[in-house]
């Protein structure tokens, strides 16, 4: 477990990933009995505008739980409000996560994300003014450094001990590197031996083995995954699916989606059901005829196809 005051359910955690971790993925990583899921990141300062669509991003369900909100900003006043907003909604989450790791330039240049590890000061003020604004725990989400020149990711673990923090997730690159290379997991060990509160590895962790191999292996009490997931919810329960529940997980996930965003969902699904094909023999046509289907009975075709051809 990743803390005794962590309401977590198993160390394997979904990350949050923008334009990917909505309500029908939550729920199916749920059901392969993930530990945490997170809403992809959310603009404390549009929340706190009131932006009808950013609390529609926010949303949690009760059936998805233990589910956490992410929140993104630069101002410590802000961010602290955004939370007490999150908190007096339907279902709030069980825990407030603050995004320093984004490298997205939008939200960089506006000293948000990643751009907060330049800047410990602030960053201590962001944790701790939430975390006296809001009961929930307040946890963080980092990257090693701004640069790799920069890297000042135990000034930044040390900060954010200071503020009050429960845990850090630590996503083992700079954000200059983006998502390029490999995950510096010799570092993201440094900081989870070196540090007081439960600490959370992520980066380049593609299957469930991988995620026990490092749970084992290193000083981190959860293990976060992101791209790994995308098309891969067994990853959770380290389940090896068949063709034919593959088949079946996908057209499901298409309808949920469908039921959750209307017509526009079968778009929506698209970049997620490429990805439960993608290693297959004949992907690249596969991946055609999915990107192409028009309807949900076209799409349910080639579904069907593929599962009869293989
Ligand atoms: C398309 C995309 C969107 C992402 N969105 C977010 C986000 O909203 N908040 C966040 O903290 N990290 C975000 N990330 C970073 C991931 O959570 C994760 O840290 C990173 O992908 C490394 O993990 P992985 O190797 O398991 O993919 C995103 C990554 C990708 C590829």
């Amino acid at each position: 477990m990743i803390s005794d005051n962590l309401p977590f359910t198993s160390p394997l955690v979904l990350a949050p990933i923008a334009g990917f971790t909505d309500y029908p993925f939550r729920l199916l990583c749920r059901e392969q009995g993930v530990g945490m899921v997170y809403t992809e990141l959310i603009s404390a300062e549009a929340l706190c505008r009131g932006n009808k669509k950013t609390f529609e991003l926010m949303r949690l369900h009760a059936n998805e739980f233990p589910a956490a909100v992410q929140l993104f900003g630069n101002s410590p006043e802000r961010i602290a409000r955004a939370a007490q907003i999150v908190c007096e909604t339907e279902n709030p989450p069980v825990l407030i996560d603050i995004n320093s790791g984004c490298c997205a330039r939008k939200v960089c240049s506006n000293r948000s994300g990643a751009a907060l590890m330049k800047d410990p000061a602030r960053f201590y003020d962001i944790i701790h003014q939430t975390t006296a604004a809001v009961k929930l725990p307040i946890t963080v989400k980092i990257r090693l450094g701004f640069t790799q020149q920069t890297k000042n990711y135990m000034t930044i673990m040390e900060r954010a001990v200071e503020a009050g923090a429960k845990a850090i997730t630590v996503h083992g690159r700079t954000s200059d590197q983006q998502y390029s290379g490999e995950a510096d997991w010799m570092t993201i060990e440094e900081i989870a031996s070196n540090s007081p509160i439960p600490v959370i590895g992520n980066g380049n962790v593609t299957s469930y083995v991988q995620a026990l191999d490092k749970l084992k292996n290193t000083s981190c009490s959860g293990i976060m995954i992101a791209r790994g997931a995308i098309g891969n919810p067994w990853i959770f329960s380290g389940r090896t699916p068949t063709l034919i529940e593959v088949v079946a997980t996908a057209k499901r996930h298409a309808e949920m989606m469908i039921a959750y965003y209307g017509e526009k969902g079968l778009i929506l699904a698209r970049k997620h059901l490429v990805k439960y094909f993608h290693h297959r023999v004949g992907s690249s046509q596969v991946r055609h005829s999915l990107v192409t289907a028009k309807t949900i009975e076209e799409l349910f075709q080639v579904l069907n196809s593929i599962e009869q051809n293989a």
